[in-house]
Protein backbone atom coordinates (compact mmCIF):
# COMPACT_ATOMS: atom_id res chain seq x y z
CA UNK A 1 0.00 0.00 0.00
CA UNK A 2 1.18 3.22 -0.96
CA UNK A 3 0.77 6.16 1.57
CA UNK A 4 1.09 10.00 0.43
CA UNK A 5 -0.36 13.40 1.65
CA UNK A 6 1.23 14.62 -1.70
CA UNK A 7 -2.29 15.56 -3.76
CA UNK A 8 -0.20 15.73 -6.94
CA UNK A 9 1.14 12.44 -6.02
CA UNK A 10 -2.13 11.03 -5.48
CA UNK A 11 -3.47 12.63 -8.64
CA UNK A 12 -0.81 10.75 -10.86
CA UNK A 13 -0.97 7.40 -9.20
CA UNK A 14 -4.61 7.42 -9.86
CA UNK A 15 -4.43 8.09 -13.53
CA UNK A 16 -1.94 5.68 -14.11
CA UNK A 17 -4.52 3.29 -12.82
CA UNK A 18 -6.87 4.36 -14.74
CA UNK A 19 -4.57 4.05 -17.67
CA UNK A 20 -4.15 0.43 -16.94
CA UNK A 21 -8.19 0.09 -17.07
CA UNK A 22 -8.38 -0.26 -13.52
CA UNK A 23 -11.60 1.32 -12.20
CA UNK A 24 -11.19 3.58 -9.23
CA UNK A 25 -12.94 2.94 -5.64
CA UNK A 26 -12.50 5.68 -2.77
CA UNK A 27 -13.41 5.75 1.48
CA UNK A 28 -13.01 8.80 2.41
CA UNK A 29 -12.57 8.23 6.66
CA UNK A 30 -11.40 10.12 9.70
CA UNK A 31 -9.37 7.26 10.76
CA UNK A 32 -9.39 4.90 13.49
CA UNK A 33 -10.27 2.30 11.43
CA UNK A 34 -12.79 -0.30 12.68
CA UNK A 35 -14.85 -3.28 10.23
CA UNK A 36 -17.35 -0.75 9.53
CA UNK A 37 -14.79 1.01 7.61
CA UNK A 38 -13.07 -2.10 6.16
CA UNK A 39 -16.98 -4.12 5.09
CA UNK A 40 -16.71 -0.32 2.98
CA UNK A 41 -13.07 -0.94 1.36
CA UNK A 42 -14.97 -4.85 0.35
CA UNK A 43 -18.00 -3.09 -1.25
CA UNK A 44 -15.71 -1.32 -2.69
CA UNK A 45 -13.50 -3.68 -4.37
CA UNK A 46 -17.06 -5.49 -5.45
CA UNK A 47 -17.26 -2.57 -8.00
CA UNK A 48 -13.28 -1.12 -8.44
CA UNK A 49 -10.42 -2.68 -8.79
CA UNK A 50 -7.83 -0.05 -7.25
CA UNK A 51 -8.99 0.94 -3.67
CA UNK A 52 -8.46 4.72 -2.24
CA UNK A 53 -8.60 5.13 1.30
CA UNK A 54 -7.88 8.64 2.89
CA UNK A 55 -7.68 9.52 6.34
CA UNK A 56 -8.69 12.94 7.31
CA UNK A 57 -9.84 14.58 10.48
CA UNK A 58 -11.86 17.31 8.82
CA UNK A 59 -11.62 20.12 11.56
CA UNK A 60 -14.88 22.60 9.56
CA UNK A 61 -16.76 19.30 10.04
CA UNK A 62 -16.63 19.94 13.82
CA UNK A 63 -19.26 22.32 15.60
CA UNK A 64 -16.81 21.94 19.10
CA UNK A 65 -13.50 22.35 19.11
CA UNK A 66 -12.84 19.55 22.03
CA UNK A 67 -14.98 17.06 20.10
CA UNK A 68 -12.45 17.79 16.99
CA UNK A 69 -9.38 17.13 19.52
CA UNK A 70 -10.64 14.62 21.34
CA UNK A 71 -11.39 12.46 18.48
CA UNK A 72 -9.56 9.38 18.27
CA UNK A 73 -6.24 9.00 15.83
CA UNK A 74 -3.93 5.86 15.29
CA UNK A 75 -2.42 6.21 11.83
CA UNK A 76 0.20 3.21 12.17
CA UNK A 77 -2.71 1.47 13.06
CA UNK A 78 -4.92 2.33 10.57
CA UNK A 79 -2.45 1.72 7.75
CA UNK A 80 -1.76 -1.80 9.07
CA UNK A 81 -5.74 -2.32 8.67
CA UNK A 82 -6.60 -0.88 5.81
CA UNK A 83 -3.22 -2.50 3.96
CA UNK A 84 -4.84 -5.81 5.37
CA UNK A 85 -7.94 -4.64 3.80
CA UNK A 86 -6.88 -4.67 0.23
CA UNK A 87 -6.69 -0.95 -0.02
CA UNK A 88 -3.78 -0.29 -2.29
CA UNK A 89 -3.51 4.00 -2.01
CA UNK A 90 -3.87 5.77 1.07
CA UNK A 91 -4.04 10.13 1.24
CA UNK A 92 -3.70 11.34 4.43
CA UNK A 93 -3.41 15.03 3.15
CA UNK A 94 -2.34 18.10 5.51
CA UNK A 95 -4.63 20.48 6.41
CA UNK A 96 -2.55 23.26 5.19
CA UNK A 97 -2.58 21.67 1.73
CA UNK A 98 -6.61 21.19 2.53
CA UNK A 99 -7.31 24.78 3.92
CA UNK A 100 -5.02 27.20 3.41
CA UNK A 101 -6.82 30.54 2.22
CA UNK A 102 -9.86 28.59 1.64
CA UNK A 103 -13.45 30.57 0.40
CA UNK A 104 -14.99 27.93 -0.84
CA UNK A 105 -17.87 25.89 0.83
CA UNK A 106 -20.25 23.44 -0.50
CA UNK A 107 -23.88 23.25 1.12
CA UNK A 108 -26.52 20.82 0.34
CA UNK A 109 -29.76 23.16 1.60
CA UNK A 110 -33.22 21.22 2.73
CA UNK A 111 -31.46 18.00 3.88
CA UNK A 112 -28.83 19.55 6.06
CA UNK A 113 -31.49 21.15 8.60
CA UNK A 114 -32.82 17.87 10.51
CA UNK A 115 -31.66 15.62 12.82
CA UNK A 116 -28.04 16.37 13.10
CA UNK A 117 -28.01 19.15 11.13
CA UNK A 118 -30.17 20.77 13.56
CA UNK A 119 -27.77 20.31 16.57
CA UNK A 120 -24.39 20.56 14.56
CA UNK A 121 -24.69 23.49 12.82
CA UNK A 122 -22.54 23.50 9.77
CA UNK A 123 -21.67 19.62 10.18
CA UNK A 124 -22.31 19.29 6.64
CA UNK A 125 -21.24 22.37 5.45
CA UNK A 126 -17.98 20.78 6.51
CA UNK A 127 -18.55 17.58 5.29
CA UNK A 128 -19.78 18.48 1.76
CA UNK A 129 -16.74 20.57 1.31
CA UNK A 130 -14.75 18.13 2.12
CA UNK A 131 -15.96 15.20 -0.14
CA UNK A 132 -16.14 17.43 -2.56
CA UNK A 133 -12.06 18.26 -2.31
CA UNK A 134 -11.54 14.56 -2.07
CA UNK A 135 -13.45 13.59 -5.20
CA UNK A 136 -12.06 16.22 -7.12
CA UNK A 137 -8.31 15.05 -5.95
CA UNK A 138 -9.22 11.23 -5.77
CA UNK A 139 -11.51 11.37 -8.78
CA UNK A 140 -13.16 7.92 -7.78
CA UNK A 141 -15.70 5.99 -10.39
CA UNK A 142 -17.16 4.81 -7.25
CA UNK A 143 -17.82 6.25 -3.47
CA UNK A 144 -18.61 4.14 -0.84
CA UNK A 145 -20.24 5.12 2.53
CA UNK A 146 -21.81 3.86 6.01
CA UNK A 147 -25.58 3.60 6.45
CA UNK A 148 -24.98 4.48 10.44
CA UNK A 149 -24.58 8.43 9.03
CA UNK A 150 -27.38 8.14 6.36
CA UNK A 151 -28.46 11.25 6.52
CA UNK A 152 -24.29 12.47 5.45
CA UNK A 153 -24.87 9.49 3.12
CA UNK A 154 -28.30 11.21 1.34
CA UNK A 155 -26.76 14.40 1.47
CA UNK A 156 -23.42 13.33 -0.76
CA UNK A 157 -26.22 11.38 -3.14
CA UNK A 158 -27.87 14.84 -3.36
CA UNK A 159 -24.31 16.80 -3.72
CA UNK A 160 -23.40 14.26 -6.33
CA UNK A 161 -26.26 14.44 -8.22
CA UNK A 162 -26.83 18.10 -8.30
CA UNK A 163 -23.32 18.86 -8.70
CA UNK A 164 -22.91 16.81 -12.14
CA UNK A 165 -20.01 14.57 -9.95
CA UNK A 166 -19.32 11.24 -12.60
CA UNK A 167 -19.70 9.32 -9.41
CA UNK A 168 -21.57 5.87 -8.31
CA UNK A 169 -22.32 6.32 -4.64
CA UNK A 170 -23.23 3.03 -2.42
CA UNK A 171 -24.39 3.01 1.09
CA UNK A 172 -23.48 0.35 2.82
CA UNK A 173 -24.90 -1.53 6.28
CA UNK A 174 -24.55 -0.89 9.21
CA UNK A 175 -21.79 -3.12 10.74
CA UNK A 176 -22.59 -3.50 14.91
CA UNK A 177 -20.58 -4.75 17.73
CA UNK A 178 -22.15 -7.88 19.81
CA UNK A 179 -25.35 -6.42 21.21
CA UNK A 180 -26.61 -4.78 18.48
CA UNK A 181 -23.83 -0.97 19.19
CA UNK A 182 -23.38 0.49 15.61
CA UNK A 183 -19.71 0.84 15.15
CA UNK A 184 -18.19 3.95 15.39
CA UNK A 185 -14.72 5.19 15.94
CA UNK A 186 -16.27 7.19 19.02
CA UNK A 187 -17.27 4.29 20.68
CA UNK A 188 -13.69 4.28 22.01
CA UNK A 189 -14.60 6.78 24.28
CA UNK A 190 -17.31 5.05 26.50
CA UNK A 191 -16.50 3.33 29.45
CA UNK A 192 -17.85 -0.14 30.02
CA UNK A 193 -20.76 1.23 31.58
CA UNK A 194 -21.87 3.50 29.10
CA UNK A 195 -21.47 0.72 26.22
CA UNK A 196 -23.55 -1.57 28.38
CA UNK A 197 -26.23 1.68 28.41
CA UNK A 198 -25.58 2.76 24.78
CA UNK A 199 -27.19 -0.94 23.73
CA UNK A 200 -30.76 0.65 24.61
CA UNK A 201 -30.31 2.36 21.34
CA UNK A 202 -30.42 -0.79 19.55
CA UNK A 203 -32.92 -2.26 21.99
CA UNK A 204 -35.11 0.81 21.57
CA UNK A 205 -34.67 0.51 17.69
CA UNK A 206 -35.78 -3.30 17.45
CA UNK A 207 -38.66 -2.42 19.85
CA UNK A 208 -39.75 0.06 17.70
CA UNK A 209 -39.48 -2.44 14.75
CA UNK A 210 -41.74 -4.85 16.14
CA UNK A 211 -44.18 -2.06 16.74
CA UNK A 212 -44.68 -0.82 13.09
CA UNK A 213 -43.96 -4.37 11.46
CA UNK A 214 -47.23 -4.96 13.21
CA UNK A 215 -49.33 -2.42 11.75
CA UNK A 216 -48.67 0.32 14.39
CA UNK A 217 -48.18 3.67 11.93
CA UNK A 218 -48.44 6.17 14.81
CA UNK A 219 -45.38 7.97 14.78
CA UNK A 220 -45.62 9.53 18.60
CA UNK A 221 -46.12 5.94 19.42
CA UNK A 222 -43.70 4.55 17.74
CA UNK A 223 -40.68 7.01 18.99
CA UNK A 224 -42.14 7.11 22.40
CA UNK A 225 -40.88 3.40 22.81
CA UNK A 226 -37.70 3.98 21.82
CA UNK A 227 -37.57 6.83 23.91
CA UNK A 228 -38.79 5.13 26.82
CA UNK A 229 -35.96 2.28 26.37
CA UNK A 230 -33.31 4.77 26.32
CA UNK A 231 -34.31 6.24 28.65
CA UNK A 232 -34.29 3.55 31.09
CA UNK A 233 -30.85 3.70 30.70
CA UNK A 234 -30.06 7.24 31.34
CA UNK A 235 -28.14 8.70 28.61
CA UNK A 236 -26.60 12.03 29.54
CA UNK A 237 -28.90 13.68 26.67
CA UNK A 238 -31.21 11.98 24.03
CA UNK A 239 -30.37 14.46 20.96
CA UNK A 240 -33.08 13.61 18.80
CA UNK A 241 -35.33 10.65 18.46
CA UNK A 242 -37.05 10.86 14.92
CA UNK A 243 -39.52 9.43 11.95
CA UNK A 244 -38.56 11.44 9.02
CA UNK A 245 -39.17 11.10 5.68
CA UNK A 246 -36.70 9.38 3.29
CA UNK A 247 -36.91 11.52 0.49
CA UNK A 248 -36.84 15.41 1.91
CA UNK A 249 -35.62 13.86 6.16
CA UNK A 250 -38.76 16.29 6.65
CA UNK A 251 -40.19 14.50 10.18
CA UNK A 252 -43.49 13.12 9.45
CA UNK A 253 -46.56 12.57 11.83
CA UNK A 254 -48.32 9.04 10.09
CA UNK A 255 -46.12 6.61 8.73
CA UNK A 256 -47.27 6.34 4.58
CA UNK A 257 -43.93 6.33 2.85
CA UNK A 258 -40.44 5.07 2.98
CA UNK A 259 -38.99 6.72 6.06
CA UNK A 260 -35.98 6.71 8.52
CA UNK A 261 -36.28 6.51 12.22
CA UNK A 262 -32.90 7.94 13.48
CA UNK A 263 -31.55 8.39 16.86
CA UNK A 264 -28.79 10.28 18.60
CA UNK A 265 -27.50 10.14 22.63
CA UNK A 266 -25.11 10.88 24.60
CA UNK A 267 -23.86 8.24 26.96
CA UNK A 268 -21.25 10.13 28.88
CA UNK A 269 -19.78 12.78 26.70
CA UNK A 270 -19.94 10.38 23.88
CA UNK A 271 -22.44 11.44 20.83
CA UNK A 272 -23.82 8.16 19.23
CA UNK A 273 -25.85 7.71 16.11
CA UNK A 274 -28.35 5.12 14.93
CA UNK A 275 -31.04 4.54 12.77
CA UNK A 276 -33.53 1.90 11.00
CA UNK A 277 -34.63 2.07 7.60
CA UNK A 278 -38.69 1.62 6.93
CA UNK A 279 -39.51 0.54 3.56
CA UNK A 280 -43.24 0.22 2.14
CA UNK A 281 -44.09 -3.39 1.21
CA UNK A 282 -47.13 -5.36 0.38
CA UNK A 283 -49.47 -4.94 3.25
CA UNK A 284 -47.38 -2.63 5.10
CA UNK A 285 -44.02 -1.91 5.82
CA UNK A 286 -40.57 -4.15 6.79
CA UNK A 287 -37.88 -1.96 8.46
CA UNK A 288 -33.96 -2.74 8.27
CA UNK A 289 -31.66 -2.41 10.77
O1 LIG B 1 -17.99 9.82 7.80
C1 LIG B 1 -16.85 10.34 7.95
O2 LIG B 1 -15.92 9.72 8.47
C2 LIG B 1 -16.62 11.77 7.51
O3 LIG B 1 -17.76 12.56 7.71
C3 LIG B 1 -16.12 11.89 6.07
C4 LIG B 1 -17.14 11.40 5.06
C5 LIG B 1 -14.82 11.12 5.90
C6 LIG B 1 -15.83 13.36 5.74
O4 LIG B 1 -14.86 13.90 6.60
Amino acid sequence: MKITGSIAEIRTIVQNARKEGKRIGFVPTMGYLHKGHLSLVEISKQHADFQVMSIFVNRIQFNDKKDFEDYPRDFERDFALAQSAGVHLMFTPDERDMYQNHLTYVEVESLSKYLCGATRPGHFRGVCTVVSKLFNIVLPDVSVFGRKDIQQALIIEKMVHDLNFPIQIITAPTIREEGGLAMSSRNKHLSHDERTRALSIHRGLLKAKSLIESGNRNTTEIKAVIQKEIEAAHPQKIDYIELVSYNSLHPIEKLDEKAILAVAAFFGNTRLIDNMLIHPCEGGFTCEL
